[in-house]
């Protein structure tokens, strides 16, 4: 196992010398902390739809580098044959994956800087959309700690804590979103005994977010997918933390799959069920969960990936959905960086949002 405790390196980075974006391949672990540094496009889109980074709001700030690192390749100082190559870019960097919204808002945010900036040459604008960048990737550092200071306000030192997939450090550029609260408060002396849900069929839940946690020094259980309801049965488990790759404007969550599985048990077994949820991944304009796109993976991610020899026949059919989405009824809570929304969740967001708007204007 490599020594470098990814806890100390941020997910994702912009290398201002090398012109790169740096992330932790997230494929390799945990055997192996390997950084990668990429410059070219085809390769940061295939890390984004390789899973090399990974998780909602890691993938917006990736994007977010990746299509101003293009923005710098293009080479005319006319505007109009700017915007239409920017354009270009990040169409293809937004073809990456389909889920998580972060993606789609991180690119729009970006053009947006093209938009607004037309008057100004070609290279000033270049130079925008690197302040910009950079001003996605800090703020994701600062949404992420509130909202740990707002879910570690929901637990008690010593809590059970059950988690799926993961929406820790590594999903973000640090701390995480269902995971901020753990870190916050292992900062703050506590201690919590975590569950990670191993998570099929790409297993972030086991290697990533088990990895983070015992890297953390956090009491930590890998459960396989199917014993989460005995873990509640036991009585293990006080409060529900997961991510989310999308929230619909009636509080609809979408997320890996597996997550309304344990929604339904949380609310069978009466325990919390709490989505952390950065507000670049709310989506005020889809009403409910049944309209926000799920991708579909490929076959060999189910029956070859991991295994030492194919474990299914060949020629069988696979379905292999990799978000689903928990209706609001199941959601106790969405936790967000303006505070915690709960039902009636059409009106809780908006005012998450109008939260939102005061601040900017401050
Ligand atoms: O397919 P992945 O690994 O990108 O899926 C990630 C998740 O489902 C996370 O829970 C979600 O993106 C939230 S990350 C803070």
């Amino acid at each position: 196992m490599d020594s470098k405790n990814i806890l100390h390196i941020d997910t994702v980075a912009l290398n201002e010398e090398a012109n790169a974006l740096v992330i932790i391949d997230q494929t390799k672990l945990p055997g192996t902390v390997e950084i990668l540094e990429l410059t070219k496009q085809d390769d940061i889109r295939e890390a984004i739809y390789l899973l090399k980074v990974r998780g909602a709001p890691a993938i917006g700030v990736a994007a977010a580098i990746g299509v101003y690192l293009a923005a710098r390749d293009i080479k005319t100082q006319e505007y109009d044959v700017f915007l239409k190559e920017f354009q270009a870019a990040k169409e293809y960097l937004a073809s990456a994956r389909p889920t998580a919204v972060n993606l789609f808002w991180a690119l729009n945010r970006m053009e947006q800087v093209v938009l607004d900036n037309k008057d100004k040459p070609v290279s000033r604008i270049v130079q925008l959309l690197h302040d910009e960048a950079v001003e996605i990737r800090e703020e994701d550092i600062r949404v992420c700690k509130s909202i740990g200071e707002y879910g570690l306000s929901l637990i008690k030192d010593g809590d059970g804590i059950l988690t799926h997939c993961n929406a820790g450090q590594l999903a973000t550029v640090r701390y995480g979103t269902a995971l901020a609260p753990i870190h916050l408060g292992r900062e703050k002396g506590m201690n919590f005994k975590v569950f990670t849900d191993e998570t099929r069929p790409l297993l972030q839940g086991m290697r990533l977010s088990a990895f983070e946690m015992v890297s953390a020094g956090v009491d930590t259980t890998v459960i396989c997918d199917n014993m989460a309801s005995q873990v509640m049965k036991n009585g293990w488990v006080q409060a529900i933390f997961v991510g989310c790759d999308r929230v619909a404007a009636n509080g609809d969550a979408a997320n890996k799959i597996g997550t309304s599985g344990v929604a339904i048990l949380a609310k069978h077994y009466g325990i919390p069920f709490y989505v952390c949820a950065p507000t670049s991944t709310i989506d005020m304009d889809i009403h409910e969960g049944k309209d926000i796109p799920i991708e579909e993976r490929p076959a060999h991610e189910v029956t070859e990936m991991w295994f030492k020899e194919r474990m299914a026949p060949q020629g069988v059919n696979v379905y292999s959905p990799a978000f689903d989405v928990s209706e609001n009824e199941l959601i106790t809570a969405i936790i967000t960086e303006y505070g915690i929304a709960r039902a009636p969740y059409t009106e809780s967001l908006k005012e998450i949002f109008a939260k939102k708007e005061q601040a900017r204007k401050k």
